[in-house]
Order: structure tokens, then sequence, then C-alpha cells
């Protein structure tokens, strides 16, 4: 039996007339790469992070390879990350020449365990970067203690965290390079899209010479290049986009924790019991890490009357509802098993990335919905 409901997706985007209109004026007004109003987007993100200079590209992607880039990292570097992440977080080590190196995660935040950070930095460590997955940021007191102990940088993967805090400050207006993705599912989108928090213009500078092939400076008087960059910068319609979606932060971010704690109370205190399931850790005011609820995820029973496939297979069939599982350990791709990793090696990351689901979290979502995406897991696995 199929539902007559429509369709829930995992995610969707919510871009409103307004930004709508502003985006049409962008294509009426003869100027539609990088301008003004990729400027005030940077404006008024440097202005939320606390005046720290922010600078914008065209994915999150590339925003953690130049800022490794500018951190002069590259061969014969080795930089520590997660294998529970969006596989961009490894690969953009690759890109610049370094060495990935995977710390396994912690079973309770599914981030990246510091204490195994710790464990696998050697003299050939330069950087570390964190992923706050599903927007819950890592303990960063911590993850500073260790990185200004080891003089290692940081780049944090920051994609899915825009609006978190942590201590009652936001991600972004505190710490080293900080990495956001506005890639279409994220909490704010520019379609595709990205912007680094940087620590000093200095930094901004090269920022911009590494997103526009590295060209030093263009004019009548003459060209020159004298590093090399590549094509990633954001275009005005992008940033038209931006603009629209960040001036409404604040509802995205306190909507979807409404939903996110609708999903606690609908799930109920003894569904975790009765079902084997785990659900995500509560991250609200009491807690240090205030997520901003990019993904809702739990994690399924291990040896339960289902796997993952056919449990996302009945949300779809049976209940016309759409899951995601965020992620696969990065290390088992063939790339990674190529370069050395293989099955064992990150049990946590391996279980987790086995048995993780991604139920629907999006603006535009009701509470209605979140009962209903509720009683379908629960018609699903508590028998
Ligand atoms: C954790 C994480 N890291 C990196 C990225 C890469 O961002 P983008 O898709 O904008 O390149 C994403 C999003 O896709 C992500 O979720």
């Amino acid at each position: 039996m199929t539902s007559a409901l429509p369709f829930l997706p995992f995610s969707k985007p919510t871009i409103d007339e307004a930004t709508i209109a502003a985006v049409s004026d962008v294509l009426r007004s003869g100027w539609i790469t990088s301008g003004p109003k990729v400027a005030a987007f940077e404006a008024q993100m440097s202005e939320y992070f606390g005046g720290r200079p922010v600078r914008t590209f065209n994915s999150g992607t590339c925003t953690m390879e130049i800022a490794l880039r500018i951190a002069g990292i590259g061969a014969g570097d080795e930089v520590i990350t997660t294998s529970i992440s969006w596989v961009a977080t490894a690969n953009v080590i690759i890109e610049v020449g370094a060495t990935p190196v995977f710390a396994d995660i912690d079973p309770a935040t599914r981030n990246i365990d510091l204490d195994q950070v710790e464990a696998a930095i050697t003299p050939r460590t330069k950087a570390i970067i964190p992923v706050y997955l599903s927007g819950l940021p890592v303990d960063m007191d911590r993850l500073y203690a260790i990185a200004s102990k080891h003089k290692l940088r940081v780049i944090e993967d920051a994609a899915q965290a825009f609006g978190s805090e942590w201590n009652g400050k936001r991600i972004g207006s505190f710490g080293d390079f900080v990495s956001f993705s506005f890639q279409a599912n994220k909490n704010i989108t520019t379609g595709e899209g990205g912007a680094l928090v940087l620590n000093n213009l200095e930094e901004a500078r090269l920022a911009e010479k590494y997103r526009l092939q590295g060209v030093t400076r263009s004019g009548v008087d003459g060209i020159d290049v004298d590093v090399l960059g590549g094509k990633y910068n954001m275009s005005d319609i992008m940033a038209a986009i931006g603009l629209g979606q960040f001036a409404n932060i604040a509802n995205i971010t306190a909507h979807r924790r409404n939903l996110a704690r609708h999903y606690y109370q609908a799930f109920g205190p003894d569904f975790e019991a009765r079902s084997g399931a785990q659900l995500p850790l509560a991250a609200f005011d009491t807690s240090k890490a205030h997520s901003n609820y990019h993904l809702f995820q739990i994690v399924l029973p291990d040896h339960g009357p289902t796997t993952r496939a056919d449990f996302m297979r009945a949300m779809q069939e049976r209940f016309n509802i759409g899951t995601g599982y965020h992620y696969a350990p990065i290390h088992l791709f063939t790339l990674y098993r190529e370069r050395g990793f293989k099955e064992g090696m990150f049990p946590v990351s391996e279980k987790i990335g086995r048995l993780t689901v991604t139920l629907p979290m999006f603006y535009a979502m009701t509470t209605a919905d979140v009962d209903r995406a509720v009683a379908a897991v629960k018609a699903i696995l508590i028998k």
C-alpha cells in the first residue's frame, strides 16, 4: 500500500519572491558576474562574523582547497580529517598534494574524535579539518587547544554549520579558517557556492588571487599572475540568491531547531529502547554546542530486521517519504582504498556509515510533516 500523501523530500530549498525578483534585477542589470552583489554579500557576512574577512567562491569544496593553499599546505604534509563527511573534505587534501590522515569519530556526536586526532599527529601533520556533521560543532575549546599545542592550522569544514554556535558564539566568528557551503540543500543556498572566513586582509587578498587565476593586478597598465589560481569566483546571480537567503537566517535556524525539538518529542523517550535505533545528540541551549539542525539523522539498529536499503525503500514506497544517508565512509571509496585504506581501520565510522539515515528537515517543513516522518519510522522499526 502506497501513501496517498504528497512526496515529503528529505531536503528542499525555499527561495522567496523577493529573492527571485532580486535575481531578475541582476539579470537585467548588464552585470551578471562577480560585482556589487558579491561585495554586499561578503560585507554582510563579515559583519555577521564579528568583522572577520569573508570571501565567496563557487563551491564549498574550493573554499577548503584555497584555505589549504593559503596555509601553504602541500606535498609532504599530512592533514587529519574524518571519514564521515562528503568526499570533498578529503579530496581537497589530495588536490593540494598533501596526504589525508583519518581519525575515527565519536559515536555520540558522530563528529571527529579529538582523542583520535591527537593520537594521529606526527611531525608531518600541518592541519586538521574537522567537520560539523549535521551542523553540530565539535568541542571547539579542545580543538583549538590541540591546534595551538601542536602548531597546526585548522580549516573548519562548517559546510553544514551556518547559524550554529559554540558557547554562545557563532561558528565563523572565531577560530582559524572557517569554510561554508551554499550548495542547494544547505540551510542557506546560492544554488552552488561557498564562503571562507579568514584571519586577516593579507589572507583575504591571497584568497582573491587563488579564486581568479592568480591575477595580481589588471588594467590599462598591464596584468600579472604570480601564483597558480583557478576559476572559483561567485557570480552576482548567485550572490543575489545568497543575500535573500541570508536576510532570513535567524528564522531559518529557529525554525529548524523547532522542528528538531518536535522530532525528539514525537519520537518520545522510549523510542530508542523500543526500536534499537539511536537519535542524534540533542544539542540545544543547555549544551555548549548549539546545532543549526542542518540534518536530522538517526542510526538504525545493527543486525535489526531491516537493512538501511530496506528501510529507505519502505519510507519511499510505503510512506512516500524521501531519506538520504550522510555519509558512506570516505576511506572505503576505491580512490582511498588505492591509497592503502581498508575495512577495520575506523570501526565507528564504518558502523555509522552503514547505519545512518537522514530524515526530512528543511525550512518549508511543518511539525505535521515531522509527525508523519516519525510515524513512518516507528511503523517500520517497531514491531
Ligand atoms: C560536510 C561537507 N563538506 C564539504 C561539502 C562541499 O561543499 P560544496 O558541495 O559546496 O562543494 C559539503 C556539501 O556538499 C558538505 O556537506
